[in-house]
């Protein structure tokens, strides 16, 4: 019998030369950003927000967008294309009928999949002539992808970081400041709008929200600095469709497809970067692949309501229609952070009106979640971030449902980053270094 190979790669040459726009396939056209009812218009002031090349993408109807070989070029110095693995070890420590394959995501250079679209993003505003980028950032995945995008094109960078995360993840602070970038625990006593919330609570926890806001007043302020977004948006989501046009050309290659297909979701740039080539698939090539998103209950924003609200909690942005917890509403953090926003990308929260999208949301304590993380960890050998340990947790959720039924489904799951720097949170909520945690080792893992 042929050997199953573990891991699926294609070569650097093959690293696809056009991103996918699911905008014209979609089965409705997505409704528009709008203005809300008084104040100034938001969606007028757009082209003063964002980079010119990301916002005529955001609204382009074309089906594939051509990757400028500037772009492919950083991709590659950024070690892809990424493999994809079949988990044969976890599937045989499942007891399960299930073929698992996960996409390699944490190989990137500063931790995650964030780098496909800081490198976009970090590219187009040097060519616009921009000297310095300004973001939010709540795992501190993305500010410390956008950092290093910065400092690769040559811009300076301004990173607004919850201080929830920013307070616990001190390598991760050391790494961004490595790579130039300065950085503030949001709300910071730098912007008008973080000003009012640090004078009434100095610790205030923050949330992606209000950091998105200051993101937005600093560079409104400076006419050489621009702000990026790390998710949500169209374009942010379009960029990140390497990693699903990677993974259909590797499943061709291994001669299978996936049945189900499983993403951890905050703003939803790593599930709409790997699902949405698939999507395309089912709503062009009549394919019946599933799709559900890994969410946690501080943050299930698939579960809320579908409707206009703002992308950022000052109320800057346009209002987006989308599915929403309110962008005022106070979630408790967790430690996958990145994972804690009000909304869901628009293109995404359409798919999820009519039916493509299921979801799922983890409780907040985490210890469901990071033990599967850890049995994942023991079998594959891979350290999740703790955002993509909700991937891996509702692969394994399925796969053990098909060890019931005896279903071979074949499940793909995106492991959007690595936890080298996320231990701290690991050790809190699994209390392995604990008096007399060693006795019970078996507690930590490999418990189904
Ligand atoms: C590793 C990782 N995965 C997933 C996410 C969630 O964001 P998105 O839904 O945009 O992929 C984050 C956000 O910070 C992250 O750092």
């Amino acid at each position: 019998m042929a050997r199953q190979p573990r891991q699926i790669q294609i070569d650097v040459d093959e690293i696809p030369k056009r991103w996918y726009n699911i905008l014209p396939d979609l089965p409705e056209p997505l409704p528009p950003p709008k203005d809300p009812e008084k104040g100034p218009s938001r969606v007028e002031q757009l082209p003063n927000l964002l980079i010119g090349e990301c916002l005529k993408q955001e609204m382009s109807t074309e089906r594939w967008i051509d990757i400028p070989e500037g772009i492919r070029d950083l991709f590659a110095q950024a070690g892809r294309p990424r493999p994809l693995f079949r988990a044969l070890s976890l599937e045989k420590a499942l007891g399960t009928p299930a073929r698992l394959y996960y996409k390699a995501e944490f190989y990137s250079p500063t931790g995650s999949h964030k780098v496909n679209t800081a490198l976009a993003q970090a590219y187009y505003a040097k060519a616009e002539g921009y000297e310095r980028l300004t973001t939010e950032t709540g795992a501190g995945q993305w500010g410390t992808a956008l950092a290093y995008a910065a400092s690769l094109v040559g811009l300076k960078c301004t990173v607004y970081w919850v201080r929830a995360v920013y307070n616990w993840k001190k390598d991760r602070l050391g790494f961004m400041k490595m790579l130039g970038a300065d950085v503030h625990a949001s709300p910071s006593p730098r912007t008008e709008f973080g000003k009012k919330l640090y004078g009434q609570d100095s610790n205030h926890p923050g949330s992606l929200g209000i950091a998105i806001s200051e993101g937005l007043e600093d560079a409104g302020k400076d006419p050489k600095a621009v702000y990026t977004l790390g998710s949500v948006l169209n374009h942010v989501l379009m960029h990140q469709t390497i990693i699903g046009l990677e993974s259909l050309k590797q499943f061709e290659k291994a001669g299978d497809y996936p049945d189900l297909v499983i993403s951890c979701l905050g703003g939803g740039s790593n599930f709409g970067g790997f699902a949405l080539p698939f999507v395309g698939e089912v709503l062009t090539k009549g394919k019946k692949t599933k799709f559900l998103a890994a969410q946690s209950e501080a943050a299930p924003n698939l579960q809320g309501e579908y409707r206009y609200d703002h992308a950022d909690h000052a109320e800057i942005t346009p209002l987006l229609k989308m599915y929403t917890l309110g962008h005022t509403t106070k979630m408790e953090p967790i430690k996958g952070d990145g994972l804690r926003y009000h909304g869901c990308s628009p293109i995404l929260s359409l798919l999820r009106h009519l039916g493509y999208i299921d979801t799922v949301a983890y409780p907040k304590d985490e210890k469901h979640v990071f033990k599967h993380a850890l049995t994942f960890m023991r079998t594959e050998g891979f350290l999740p971030a703790p955002e993509s340990a909700y991937s891996i947790c509702c692969a394994i959720d399925e796969a053990l449902k098909c060890k019931e039924t005896g279903e071979k489904k074949v499940i793909a799951f995106n492991i959007s980053g690595h936890g080298f720097m996320d231990i701290e949170g690991y050790r809190e909520v699994l209390g392995f270094d604990a008096p007399g945690a060693d006795k019970h080792r078996s507690d930590f893992g490999l418990g189904f």
